[in-house]
């Protein structure tokens, strides 16, 4: 495992998002995963009171969740975690590995949304990342996550338009499956209203449905559900997983 800076730094470097954390909010702005994070808690775990996110980035889901939940977000990135704190101060958000961190507390609710488990590639940082789950769990806590379970193999580019605060941008995309590695990596360009360009390569690790059961089983957690929008079916490329701690 790299530095935590060196790590922060790789990660910031690969996505203009990450380098202008107050475009990523403008332009990630659906609070979906939040949404159905509170639809889930309310079915598999009615009386929770507290949740942590690992991944948490600005902290756009937690801003949703902390409506009804008390919330501790962790991220990676100093840049993000700066953001977040000035753009949501009610927020309690902090600097962390979710491969380490230990904050010594064991919530109801465990989460990790938007794919930032697939930044994790190898298979020993993903049990890690799990044993860390486990070790915020309290006794029958929801873990959820949101993450790449299949991989998207299309090579051709496509071009979108995005709205940002200072007019559309266009952005092109093309993605590149590696099988051996399970790294689906994402080159995109941007063309920016200010006719400045920037380019992304943002690598992301799959783990499919039976590699998750694996992983969650073995952290001690049981597999609820897997799906990708609540009452849907499993047909990927991004899903949700559910699951109840069994230990504690
Ligand atoms: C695509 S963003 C998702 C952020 C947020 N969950 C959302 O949906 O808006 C992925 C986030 O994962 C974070 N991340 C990547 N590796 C991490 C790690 N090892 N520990 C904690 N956070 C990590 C990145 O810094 C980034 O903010």
């Amino acid at each position: 495992m790299t530095s935590l800076n060196t790590e922060a730094e790789y990660v910031e470097a690969s996505n203009l998002l990450y380098r202008d954390p107050a475009l990523y909010d403008a332009v990630q702005s659906d609070g979906a995963s939040a949404g159905v994070c509170r639809t889930l808690i309310e079915a598999y775990r009615p009386d929770a009171r507290t949740v942590v996110d690992f991944g948490c980035g600005t902290g756009r889901d937690l801003e949703i969740l902390a409506e009804r939940f008390e919330c501790v977000g962790v991220d990676l990135q100093p840049g993000m975690v700066d953001h977040a704190r000035r753009a949501r101060p009610e927020l309690d958000i902090r600097i962390g590995d979710m491969r380490s961190v230990r904050l010594r507390k064991r919530m109801d609710v465990v989460t990790c949304l938007g794919n930032s488990l697939a930044y994790v590639h190898d298979n020993e940082g993903i049990d890690l990342a799990f044993a860390t789950f486990a070790a915020h769990a309290g006794p029958g806590a929801l873990l959820v996550l949101c993450s790449p379970v299949a991989p998207i193999t299309r090579t051709e580019p496509i071009s979108a338009t995005v709205d940002t605060p200072m007019g559309p941008a266009t952005v092109t995309i093309r993605h590149e499956w590696d099988l051996r590695t399970q790294i689906n990596t994402m080159y995109r360009h941007w063309e920016l209203p200010s006719g400045d360009e920037a380019r992304d390569e943002i690598r992301r690790r799959v783990l499919f449905p039976r590699e998750l059961d694996h992983y969650v089983g073995g952290a001690g957690f049981e597999v609820l559900d897997m799906f990708d929008s609540p009452g849907g079916g499993l047909a990927g490329p991004t899903a949700y997983t559910v699951a109840r701690y069994t230990r504690g």
